[in-house]
């Protein structure tokens, strides 16, 4: 008799175990990062006005949940003593415990940054060989996320390296969202379903609408370029695990109208939405478009869908995602210099998603339809659509039923 209520104890207390690290991200992540503004400039103070700012302007509220420092809060070099990884003492005088604190006093959750690597791609200590023994360390801290990199990595194979982090996270018995940065070289997507909650599909992006940056050994991609990435992956994501075509640069220079193509495109991929700029700094327009509620409704749709693009012609894309209750979002994305004109006849074109088999008819429904940029009431999809899209600029739609 003890033997079995002994079992059965062992049984719960597992269960109870594993489930504490299920659903860490039913939905795409939100947060803050600080490498997009500040690179290695990081310090407590900054993460403190930030942590404030996340409150104050209402970006918790919003869903914006992670305060995450990436590359540059350790020292460079471990603890000679006991291999442990410091906090850089002149940015954290306080360490990072004390940091953590502060995030969660104010109801948010921190993260940190490592590499798989021996050596970050800043140059700071990597995790090669203490895996086991930096888990440890940030459940201590009490972090709630990792991002965790891909650089001085020679001789690893990235499915066993992340592997073998995540095992460590879950053996330090915190829950930790674990967010795979190994820029999609090895196609995460296939093998990490059950290692992270997210993963990167791509290289660094750059603070520009199109193109390429060149950095000499390597480059940063501009926000069409990796849309055009993301493209054949949507079949890949879902509640639990996302692909992550890296952090926000909305409000870090593009043009307003870019930014809001940049933030619907993301929204309309169920992309993590981690915003890279100085939002102790923001413009009232970038602060609005980051909290617009309609358009990261798109994003933290719970049926978890990630859209995709239905027709790409003269430049002008549409793109698709299939949401809660039969609703759909659509998304005229005109990536040209020139005005282009949407034009859509819904009741003659059934859209069908591939991956949840779902149809959008307009022959057997009439949806309506909110323009959720402008906040109008749109008409139905008995009308055909024929309305202008403006340079760099989206015409974003709900259709429900
Ligand atoms: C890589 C990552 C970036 C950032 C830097 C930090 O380039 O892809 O997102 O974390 O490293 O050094």
């Amino acid at each position: 008799m003890k033997k079995c209520f002994f079992i059965l104890c062992m049984f719960c207390s597992l269960l109870t175990f594993a489930q504490k690290f299920e659903n860490l991200a039913p939905t795409p992540p939100m947060g803050w990062n600080s490498w997009n503004t500040f690179q290695t400039n990081i310090s407590e103070k900054l993460v403190m006005e930030t942590a404030d700012m996340l409150v104050s302007s209402g970006m918790k509220a919003a869903g914006y949940t992670y305060l995450v420092l990436d590359d540059g809060w350790m020292a460079m070099e471990r603890n000679p003593k006991t291999g442990d990884l410091m906090a850089d003492p002149k940015k954290f005088p306080n360490g990072m415990k004390a940091v953590a604190d502060y995030v969660h006093a104010k109801g948010l959750k921190f993260g940190l940054y490592n590499c798989a690597g021996t050596k970050t791609c800043a140059g700071y200590p990597g995790t090669r060989g203490y895996e086991y023994q930096d888990a440890r360390l940030y459940a201590s801290f009490e972090i709630d996320y990792l991002k965790f990199d891909w650089c001085s990595a020679d001789g690893l194979n990235a499915k066993e390296s992340y592997t073998t982090m995540s095992k460590a996270l879950k053996a330090a018995g915190r829950p930790i969202l674990f967010s795979l940065c190994e820029w999609g070289n090895s196609k995460p997507w296939k093998w990490a379903t059950n290692i992270g909650q997210m993963w990167r599909t791509t290289g660094d992006i750059s603070r520009q609408f199109d193109g390429i940056e060149d950095k000499g050994t390597y480059h940063n991609t501009g926000v069409m370029k990796i849309v055009d990435l993301q493209d054949t992956l949507s079949r890949f994501a879902g509640p639990g695990h996302w692909n992550d075509p890296d952090m926000l640069q909305v409000g870090n220079g593009m043009t307003l109208s870019e930014d809001r193509t940049h933030f619907s495109i993301w929204c309309m991929m169920a992309a993590p939405l981690i915003a890279g700029n100085d939002i102790r700094k923001m413009s009232k327009e970038t602060h609005a478009l980051l909290i617009d509620k309609d358009v990261l409704a798109i994003d933290q749709d719970t049926l978890g869908v990630q859209g995709f693009k239905y027709s790409d012609k003269d430049s002008l894309q549409t793109w698709f995602k299939p949401l809660g209750n039969g609703a759909w979002a659509v998304c005229f994305l005109n990536r040209s210099a020139t005005p282009k004109q949407a034009q859509f006849n819904w009741k003659a074109t059934m859209v069908t998603d591939a991956v949840t088999k779902t149809s959008l008819n307009a022959q057997t429904v009439t949806y309506k339809i909110f323009d959720v940029w402008t906040k109008k009431n749109a008409g139905t999809t008995d009308k055909n659509i024929n309305a202008s899209v403006a340079p760099h600029d989206v015409l974003m739609l709900r259709l429900s039923r």
